[in-house]
């Protein structure tokens, strides 16, 4: 089959269509036909060599897909040749075929195109992850969202309007409008103000109830700040930078903070079929009545892979980039 592969760990230029063995589908697998995927940034991480596919995962680039059913392993029960499917992948996703574990595939919600549907699992379940199962966000509550026009954050921010929560995001400027589309509540350009400062005078002192976090260093005072009394905040990247010198953790304890972290890709298949399931009962009826709308910015075809990768790294995106495969 055809596959991106990589010359070595480096530039965008080193990503290259080539040959590539065809996945056979083991016990309880489906394989798939891959008409779509999208761009993470862990992609762009493990094209230059810092993000290494867990154990046992496919060497190729990609961790999500929507395709057709194209032949199924021992034991499999759910699916036929020919269904359409998206989900979550440890990797594989940036090739013609690529193995999915039949209770991780999700149908593809109805009126939904392909690629619609490729921009959905990995940052709708991340988001819903870290809001639902972590933060345990609860009607009224109020939330952080930072990085709120990235695909995650847009994810995010649909998820917690749906949950009854009063919504603040950070974004460059430029971004705003569509996050204020989304459901956000409140819209902060963090290039020119102290979101701390911001959020402070938006709850008259009180702070939110929930911050999802992916910039870790830079804002940790900050969001430590900007918590209420017993906040929970979720870590989901390290994009500022992971290491900090003098912080007043003094907030934690004072507040009663809860602070989390976690990466989707490292957790059971267990966990992922769990988590995949419990997203699908929430918010297949809400993206099939178009209260939910996975968030696509461009899509490219797979032998743009390289300007895809590019796009991303420069922050031009709001919402998912998709590769089309077919
Ligand atoms: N832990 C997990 O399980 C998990 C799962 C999925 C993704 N992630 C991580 O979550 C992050 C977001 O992923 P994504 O795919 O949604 O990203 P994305 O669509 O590429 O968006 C990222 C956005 O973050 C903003 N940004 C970048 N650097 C920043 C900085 N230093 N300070 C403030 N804002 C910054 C930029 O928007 P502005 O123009 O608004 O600055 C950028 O467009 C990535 O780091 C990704 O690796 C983690």
């Amino acid at each position: 089959m055809k596959a991106i592969t990589l010359k070595s760990f480096g530039p965008p230029e080193n990503m290259a269509i080539g040959d590539w063995e065809k996945p056979m589908p083991g016990q309880g697998e489906i394989l798939v036909k891959v008409h779509a995927t999208a761009v993470n940034r862990a992609d762009t991480l493990q094209r230059q060599g810092k993000y290494p596919p867990p154990k046992g995962a496919s060497e190729i680039m990609g961790l999500e897909l929507a395709g057709e059913v194209e032949s199924l392993g021992p034991d499999c029960k759910k699916w036929k040749k020919g269904d359409f499917v998206c989900g979550l992948l440890p990797g594989g996703g940036y090739a013609e075929y690529a193995i999915i574990h039949e209770n991780l595939a999700l149908p593809i919600p109805k009126g939904l195109t392909i690629a619609e549907a490729a921009a959905i699992p990995e940052v709708f379940l991340t988001a819903f992850q870290a809001i639902d199962w972590l933060a345990k966000l609860k009607q009224g509550e109020k939330i952080l969202i930072h990085a709120g026009a990235s695909g995650v954050g847009t994810a995010g921010i649909q998820i917690a309007r749906e949950k009854g929560a009063e919504i603040f995001i950070t974004a460059s400027a430029g971004k705003h409008a569509i996050c204020q589309q989304l459901g956000a509540n409140h819209t902060i350009d963090y290039k020119s103000k102290a979101f701390e400062e911001e959020v402070h005078r938006f709850t008259q002192g009180r702070g939110v109830n929930v911050i999802v976090d992916f910039i870790a260093a830079p804002y940790f005072q900050q969001n430590l700040n900007a918590l209420s009394f017993d906040g929970r905040m979720v870590m989901l990247a390290l994009m500022g930078s992971p290491k900090t010198n003098s912080i007043n953790l003094g907030p934690i304890l004072r507040k009663r903070l809860k602070i989390m972290g976690s990466t989707l890709r490292a957790r059971t298949l267990d966990y992922k079929i769990r988590l995949s399931e419990d997203l699908k009962n929430f918010a297949w009826p809400l993206f099939e009545s178009g209260k939910l709308k996975p968030i696509i910015d461009t899509t490219f075809s797979w032998e743009d892979a390289a300007e895809a990768h590019h796009y991303m790294e420069a922050n031009k995106n709001t919402g998912k980039i998709v590769l089309r495969i077919t």
